[in-house]
């Protein structure tokens, strides 16, 4: 079988983690893949940067975008970031060129996700986001195949992992916020811009991507009411846990009447809940179907090695030939659900 050739955009954290995984793994990914995935092109700012890979075997762009028309390229895997500039004109730019898409990119699925899926359904491929929603954990393709036969009453969970590992932090060594966030930045978990995690902006890009699969509805990112962990202090944490709690970042969307209520705020959860002990980087995603009753998925919610696993997943399934359905497709579809402002929490 022809090999599937691909083209990396961004050669940070999880760039550099997906050529690992690829090179690795290389003989399992092939043999599931009934075929070989090839990186062929590879785009980041600073060429010379040392990145613990070679990047000699592959094509160099100065600018990703021209990737989009590289004749050789099946499939762009775009991990830049930012919901616009050059992440989102080569994603648009490669889909109306026929290829495929596997992004990490929560803020521009979020901002952008329908549009995109449009695209893609327009010219028959695929855009495809596992990595972009709690890292290494495979909730897209849960909810898409294992949990397809149920409608989705309630979906939440720990979406990021900077959070999780700040107040676990706080919670385990007293030390300061900017101390710990900094340790977050280091260890690769933190967004380029970290007030996106620490005030639930990256939490909430996650969230409406969830709903939007869970419930079969439209992304609609701007109906997350949304909260972050500045305003935690380490007082809080303590009194919570003598209290028998845990303070948590969560995403909850749910059903109510007829609309999916979506917020992120920080809450108290009892140390008898199995998502209280979930620590540290971790992320923990719980569904609640009405057939299968309760599911909770956990696992490393960020970092070069969970993450890059999810997007080779991704490239292992357009290796298949998997087709996913898109936002679009569930909109029409699927339930007509809107999300519903919020009054308080
Ligand atoms: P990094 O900041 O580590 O890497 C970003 C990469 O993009 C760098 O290689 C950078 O180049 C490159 N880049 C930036 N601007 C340009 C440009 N104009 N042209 C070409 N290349 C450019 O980010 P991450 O790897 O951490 O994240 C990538 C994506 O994955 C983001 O969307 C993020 O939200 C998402 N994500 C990240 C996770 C994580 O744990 N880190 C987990 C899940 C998703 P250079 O290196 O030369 O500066
Ligand atoms: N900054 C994100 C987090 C990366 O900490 O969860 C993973 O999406």
């Amino acid at each position: 079988n022809k090999p599937l050739k691909i083209a990396i955009a961004g050669l940070g954290t999880v760039g550099a983690g997906v050529i690992k995984v690829l090179s690795d793994n290389k003989d399992i990914i092939t043999a599931r893949s009934g075929r070989a995935i090839e990186v062929c092109a590879v785009s980041a700012r600073d060429r010379h940067r040392d990145r613990g890979v070679s990047l000699a075997p592959f094509t160099w762009y100065d600018n990703p975008v021209d990737m989009a028309l590289d004749d050789e390229v099946d499939v762009v895997v775009e991990l830049i970031g930012g919901s616009d500039g050059i992440a989102k004109a080569l994603c648009e730019k490669a889909l109306e060129n026929g290829k495929h898409v596997v992004t990490a990119n929560k803020a521009l699925i979020a901002h952008h996700g329908t549009e995109l899926a449009k695209t893609a359904e327009a010219k028959g491929v695929s855009i495809m986001y596992e990595a972009a929603v709690a890292g290494g954990i495979p909730i897209i393709k849960a909810l898409r195949e294992g949990l397809a036969g149920n409608g989705v009453e309630r979906v939440y969970g720990i979406l990021n992992g900077t959070c999780n590992y700040m107040l676990t932090n706080m919670r385990e060594t007293g030390r300061d916020f900017d101390v710990i966030l900094s340790e977050a930045q280091d260890l690769g978990y933190a967004e380029a811009d970290p007030t996106f995690d620490v005030d639930g902006i990256d939490a909430a890009h996650k969230l409406a991507i969830l709903t939007s699969v869970a419930f079969g509805c439209e992304v609609d990112f701007d109906g997350v009411q949304t909260e972050g962990i500045r305003h935690v202090s380490p007082v809080d944490i303590e009194f919570a846990e003598e209290l028998g709690y845990r303070i948590k970042l969560l995403g909850i969307a749910s059903r109510q009447n007829g609309s999916v209520e979506q917020r992120v705020h920080p809450c108290m959860v009892s140390k008898k809940a199995p998502i209280s002990q979930v620590e540290g980087v971790f992320n923990a995603v719980v569904v609640e179907g009405n057939f299968v009753d309760q599911v909770v998925l956990q696992g490393r919610g960020a970092g070069e090695g969970p993450t890059a696993s999810a997007v080779v997943g991704d490239l292992v399934d357009v290796a298949r030939g998997v087709k996913v359905p898109t936002f679009s497709v569930a909109a029409d579809k699927l339930e007509k659900l809107k999300s519903a402002p919020l009054t308080g929490h």
